[in-house]
């Protein structure tokens, strides 16, 4: 019998505790699939004390059931796979394939990403990691794709041809052209050590979906951070809310089944561009400290503030959520209040809506008592009656069901609300 595919998208910035849920939900999924962004996107994921930083792999490899696929919507840095995020496991084998259509990430696009970050009168603040120039390339139809691994003497001079026409620009950010003989042998080495992984993954996952398989769809980034409905020039390059899954993976609307919503008990923001809550005294600082709220992948500080409930409400209805999982409740363990934003001000207006230009809002605040400890509870009977009463009015803003809360890093401390 046929299946829908779960999904879980992030409703913030980025960092929201994805990872965890996904590893949490994927205790029960046959197939995980990541369908958009590339290795500007790091996971963190606690399985009995020991760490995992997933950047490109879907999180359901920590389930050794489990099938993963990397849709052709990423855009993918075979360096990043093959030297950092493979050699955490040992074999993937059956378990972990690529999509032919994927398009390749490579060395020059971070160089081009890095220049520009630079040459730019106010950055973004990207993670310098390529993004932007290989979604660029994609668009611009001068991308490569995995498949053309296939024949890296034909890519090889593709690429130098790339190089060629484009003399000038890469003269100006300093960035040299390859030798044909030096990027065929780096070419060879990712189809050595990837060819065994790339497929049709679009068929792959409609046998997966026909024969009934439990397949879950993991967002990268956050609502906030997508393509066209984020805090534009200050977003990433994909679409990373939950309509992206269909083109990044080749499904439609209709394989989509539950769409899970997930966002920190308060917000952080790594990189440039609006963040109407951050809070720039003692709270923000605790909130960073409490949250260790350190990049995974640039190793940045992240800039914290309260939960923004008009952001989230947005997100919530542009994804169409049916279900929302709270993170890190116990970040905001031992404050006295708590607060959080229900409205903006704009041009002396009250609105209660995200609207095309953040940077110009102020945050309209409402306060709650705080609690004691939250930490490692795992039953929602169990949380303190002020921590209670900040999820429901959470709910009622936001105007979606809280079904997770969770309490500490680790896969276990998670309340499931029935
Ligand atoms: P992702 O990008 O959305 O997957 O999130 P990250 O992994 O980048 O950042 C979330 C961080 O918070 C990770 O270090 C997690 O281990 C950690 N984390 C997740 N859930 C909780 C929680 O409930 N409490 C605390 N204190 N940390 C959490
Ligand atoms: P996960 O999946 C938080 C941010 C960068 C920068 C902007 C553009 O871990 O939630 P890019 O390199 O994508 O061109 O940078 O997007 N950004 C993230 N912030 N979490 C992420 O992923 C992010 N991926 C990109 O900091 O502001
Ligand atoms: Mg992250």
């Amino acid at each position: 019998m046929r299946n829908r595919a779960d999904m879980i998208v992030g409703l913030q910035w980025g960092d929201e505790g994805k990872g965890k849920i996904v590893d949490h939900m994927a205790q029960k999924a046959d197939v995980v699939c990541r369908y958009a962004g590339g290795h500007n996107a790091g996971h963190t994921i606690v399985v009995d004390g020991t760490k995992y930083a997933l950047h490109l792999l879907p999180s359901g490899v920590l389930n050794p059931n489990a099938i993963n696929i990397i849709g052709n919507g990423v855009v993918l840095s075979p360096e990043n796979l093959i030297n950092k995020e493979l050699k955490q496991f040992k074999d993937l084998k059956g378990r972990l394939f690529i999509s032919d259509k994927a398009h390749l990430l490579f060395p020059y696009h971070a160089e081009i990403d890095q220049a520009k970050e630079r040459l730019r009168k106010k950055a973004i603040g990207t993670t310098g990691k390529g993004i932007g120039p290989a979604y660029a390339d994609k668009i611009i139809r001068a991308g490569y794709r995995v498949g053309e691994l296939n024949d890296t003497e034909t890519l090889a001079a593709k690429i130098i041809d790339y190089f060629t026409d484009n003399e000038t620009l890469f003269s100006t950010m300093e960035i040299d052209i390859p030798k044909y003989d030096v990027l065929k042998q780096l070419l060879d080495w990712y189809r050595d050590e990837l060819g065994d992984y790339i497929t049709d993954t679009t068929h792959l996952l409609w046998e997966y979906l026909d024969s009934g398989k439990r397949v879950l769809l993991e967002g990268a980034q956050g609502t906030m951070l997508d393509i066209d409905h984020g805090t534009y020039p200050y977003v990433t390059s994909s679409n990373t809310i939950s309509a992206g899954a269909c083109s990044g993976l080749g499904i439609n609307p209709k394989d989509i089944g539950k769409v899970i919503g997930i966002a920190k008990a308060y917000t952080t923001r790594v990189g440039n561009g609006p963040f109407p809550t951050e809070d720039f005294g003692s709270d923000g600082v605790r909130m960073a400290d409490a949250g260790k709220e350190v990049g995974t992948t640039t190793g940045r500080k992240r800039r914290c503030g309260w939960f923004d409930a008009v952001a989230v409400k947005y997100a919530s209805r542009l994804n169409g959520c049916d279900e929302i999982a709270l993170m890190k409740l116990d970040v905001l363990d031992g404050f006295e209040e708590v607060k959080v934003c229900v409205a903006y001000e704009l041009n002396g207006e009250k609105i209660d809506y995200v609207p095309y230009d953040l940077e110009r809002v102020k945050p309209i605040y409402e306060t709650f008592k705080g609690w004691d400890s939250v930490k490692g509870v795992r039953e929602f009977n169990d949380l303190p009656s002020n921590a209670k009463a900040y999820i429901k009015a959470l709910e009622e803003m936001i105007r979606t069901k809280i079904t997770i809360v969770s309490t500490s890093p680790d896969r276990n401390d998670t309340i499931v609300i029935k």
